[in-house]
């Protein structure tokens, strides 16, 4: 019995280990002889001046620090972010940000921009063609596939945050290493789940994070049963057409028209505008999943947008495509984007599982919210400014009490005039300051700046831990 159990383990194990193996090697090229590992270094032909450090290194093109100045705002919004998800009852998941090049040519689509051009590959050592991930959801799944996890049965929602890398021509918004966070539902095909999933993306955005001008542009791209009569239109349609297209446009209306419609060159648009709508093409199913969701997004009252030329940029969508867009944030408006995937579990090697899910860029989330935080971030802000040697003792002194009492206190021990310790306080969009010299020390009153408002008063030393806990609460 123990023994026949240990067998039925080996070939589940087995079996595992070859699914695993036919994700990684998809053509089933087998394992290559591993070649002599290279030197990282072997093909720089200026070796010498690698050690000789003349000059600083440089980040590479399109990829930044984030600074701890920064870092305020990127917590918060990861901090709110996380707060959401709990509250929808998600789990996080982290993938790596290395792939086999082949995961995203068979998901995201090889006709697509992400994969034929954007994409940071590279042949490994031992010869296998690398890829730095240029979005998760891929990621996801495949590690969904690689442990098993649809044997836990239910349905499976998850979430997660990571740089993603995209070779793009950077530009305000846009970068070659980017954030985002994204959630995917696994195991649900109900239209309830597309009208959830768009809930969590308007309380986190606009509710949570408070981002104005926001847009929810939805659409259907179809399903295997009605989307080819659909290409085959569209394919008609470019026929007559295509020569007066971009050379992008002309390869796409031959090996995957669905994409021309992403065409983002201006002249292509007029064009583009008068080719067949998805939405016509509809079947009855499809369009019965849509008014669903229309449907659920009423009783939540969320505003959409319906805008049938949206198909998104990636191969693996069926049914529901959505967008949300912000117009404070200049071209690259495109705040987050999601959909339906039903057919990329299986598509994978893993069973036949639906899915839904969106992912959100964090950059231009960050700086969406940059102008209203930037002001909140100081907004509770207390500055201590001291005077003069002697009252420094008392500055620390009430430093440490507020902090006790968990508020946000800047004390700077290097000696200052009065006119530099506010300018400081501004500097630092202090909410308060308050200012202590030989007069406060002798009176034990202290002087607290409203630093909005330029108004000033004195407030007992015993009670001024409470004054400001409701002045800034
Ligand atoms: P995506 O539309 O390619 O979808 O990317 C989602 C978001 O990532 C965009 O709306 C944008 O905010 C941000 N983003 C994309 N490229 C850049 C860039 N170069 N610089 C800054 N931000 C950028 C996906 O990635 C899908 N995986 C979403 C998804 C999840 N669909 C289903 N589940």
């Amino acid at each position: 019995m123990g023994t026949l159990r240990l067998v039925g383990e080996s070939v589940r194990k087995s079996r595992r280990l070859r699914k695993a193996r036919s994700l990684r090697y998809p053509n089933d090229r087998g394992r290559n002889p591993s070649p002599e590992p290279r030197s990282p270094i072997s093909n720089l032909n200026d070796r010498e001046n690698v050690s000789q450090k003349t000059e600083p290194v440089r980040s590479v093109k399109g990829v930044r620090d984030l600074l701890p100045k920064e870092m305020q705002l990127w917590q918060r919004v990861e901090e709110a972010t996380r707060a959401v998800f709990s509250t929808y009852n998600f789990q996080e998941i982290r993938t790596p940000v290395l792939e086999y090049t082949s995961l995203f040519a068979r998901s995201v689509g090889p006709d697509t921009d992400i994969v034929s051009k954007e994409m940071f590959t590279f042949e490994d050592s031992d010869r296998e063609s690398l890829t730095l991930r240029p979005e998760a959801t891929a990621s996801v799944i495949r590690a969904y596939i690689e442990h098993s996890l649809y044997n836990e049965g239910g349905i499976h929602k998850l979430f997660y945050m990571g740089p993603m890398f995209r070779r793009e021509r950077p530009q305000k918004g846009r970068f070659r290493q980017f954030y985002q966070i994204g959630a995917e539902v696994l195991g649900s095909m109900e239209p309830g789940t597309d009208a959830e999933v768009l809930e969590i993306l308007h309380v986190l955005i606009t509710e949570r994070l408070g981002i104005r001008e926001v847009n929810l542009l939805l659409n259907s791209v179809g399903c295997s049963e009605c989307r080819p009569r659909y290409v085959a239109a569209l394919r008609q349609a470019l026929e007559g057409v295509k020569q007066n297209l971009c050379v992008d446009c002309q390869r796409r209306a031959e090996s995957n028209p669905l994409r021309v419609l992403d065409c983002k060159v201006e002249a292509d648009q007029p064009l583009i505008g008068k080719l067949p709508r998805i939405l016509d093409y509809l079947c009855e199913a499809c369009r019965l999943h849509l008014d669903e969701v229309k449907k659920g997004l009423n009783q939540r009252k969320i505003n959409y947008e319906i805008t049938p030329r949206l198909v998104r940029g990636l191969d693996y969508y069926v049914r529901t495509t959505f967008e949300m867009t912000s117009g404070t944030l200049g071209a690259q408006n495109a705040l987050a984007g999601g959909g339906r995937y039903d057919g990329l579990v299986e598509l994978l090697g893993g069973p036949r599982t639906p899915g839904i899910g969106f992912a959100i860029g964090e950059d231009r989330l960050v700086l969406a919210h940059q102008s209203a935080a930037t002001q909140e971030a100081g907004a509770n802000l207390i500055y201590i400014a001291w005077l003069e040697d002697n009252s420094l003792a008392a500055a620390s002194d009430l430093a440490r009490e507020l902090r006790q009492s968990n508020q946000r206190v800047e004390l700077v021990y290097s000696p200052m005039k009065m006119k530099k310790s506010l300018a400081t306080a501004n500097r630092l969009n202090a909410r308060f300051a308050v200012i202590i010299g030989p007069d406060e020390i002798e009176t034990g009153r202290y002087q607290v700046k409203d630093m909005a408002s330029g108004q000033q008063e004195p407030v007992d030393r015993t009670g001024i831990g409470v004054y400001l806990q409701s002045r800034t609460g």
